[in-house]
């Protein structure tokens, strides 16, 4: 049975950062424990480097059972791996490269290829991750975006729409630059048994309140795509985010 969202308001960025490294070392800790493996997906954007870096140290790196980490991205903007513009660079560089995760359990999106066959492969290779995770992403760390995107399903385009089973696909035009991305479909994110939504700053408060209790709009509020139906989803807000709630 599909969860309300939770929702958490904290009063600044770096309150917001410190509980969200917190609720991912203990889920990342229980899972773990319970599954023996875990695979979580990461996204870019502004909020998540002080939580990975948060993770990189004690108290909490010490908790999560890095060995047992494979990690995938909700989304990938198609630029080489050392550009200041990849979301995978960004997660080495914050948290990546200083703990350690066996590198043969992190999943790049293939930029060098060209975004069609790069989702493609992305496709095959986190339905195989899938299967090998019970059918479930453990964690998936989402951002939003002003206009209620999130990973890089962008309002109005027809990635909105990806044929069933596809669990990754590319995306043109995307209106946040850079324009040419590979995003995990709404399919593959619903699969996410625990989703956490990092989203801080006044400009999105409006989405936030459209995703939350707006009509059911997808198309205008692709953040409204992610129910996991067996899964949980929270919401960390900064107050300026949550400021219309
Ligand atoms: C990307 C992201 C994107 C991001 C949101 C929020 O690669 O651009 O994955 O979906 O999460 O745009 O970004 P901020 O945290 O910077 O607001």
């Amino acid at each position: 049975m599909q969860r309300e969202p939770l929702v958490e308001i904290y009063p600044s960025l770096e309150g917001l950062q410190a509980a969200a490294a917190e609720w991912v070392a203990r889920l990342a800790e229980q899972i773990g424990r319970e599954r023996g493996r875990l695979l979580l997906a990461l996204s870019g954007g502004s909020t998540p480097p002080g939580v990975f870096r948060l993770l990189c140290d004690e108290p909490l790196r010490s908790r999560v059972p890095w060995a047992q980490l494979s990690v995938i991205w909700c989304d990938e903007r198609m630029v080489p791996f050392d550009s200041p513009d990849s979301n995978y660079r960004l997660a080495r560089e914050t948290l990546l490269d200083h703990v350690p995760i066996p590198s043969l359990q992190i999943y790049p999106v293939a930029t060098y290829y060209e975004p069609m066959r790069a989702a493609e492969l992305y496709s095959r290779q986190v339905a195989a991750l899938l299967e090998a995770h019970g059918g479930q992403i453990d964690i998936a760390l989402l951002g939003m975006g002003p206009d209620g995107h999130t990973a890089s399903l962008f309002p109005g385009h027809p990635e909105l729409n990806a044929p069933p089973g596809a669990l990754a696909v590319a995306v043109a035009n995307a209106p946040k630059p850079p324009p040419d991305r590979v995003t995990l479909t709404a399919e593959a994110l619903n699969r996410a048994a625990h989703v956490l939504f990092l989203v801080a700053g006044a400009d999105k408060a409006a989405k936030v309140r459209a995703t939350l209790h707006g009509p059911n709009d997808p198309h205008a509020t692709p953040a409204q795509l992610v129910r996991p139906l067996a899964g949980s989803v929270t919401w960390m807000l900064d107050a300026a985010a949550a400021a219309q709630l």
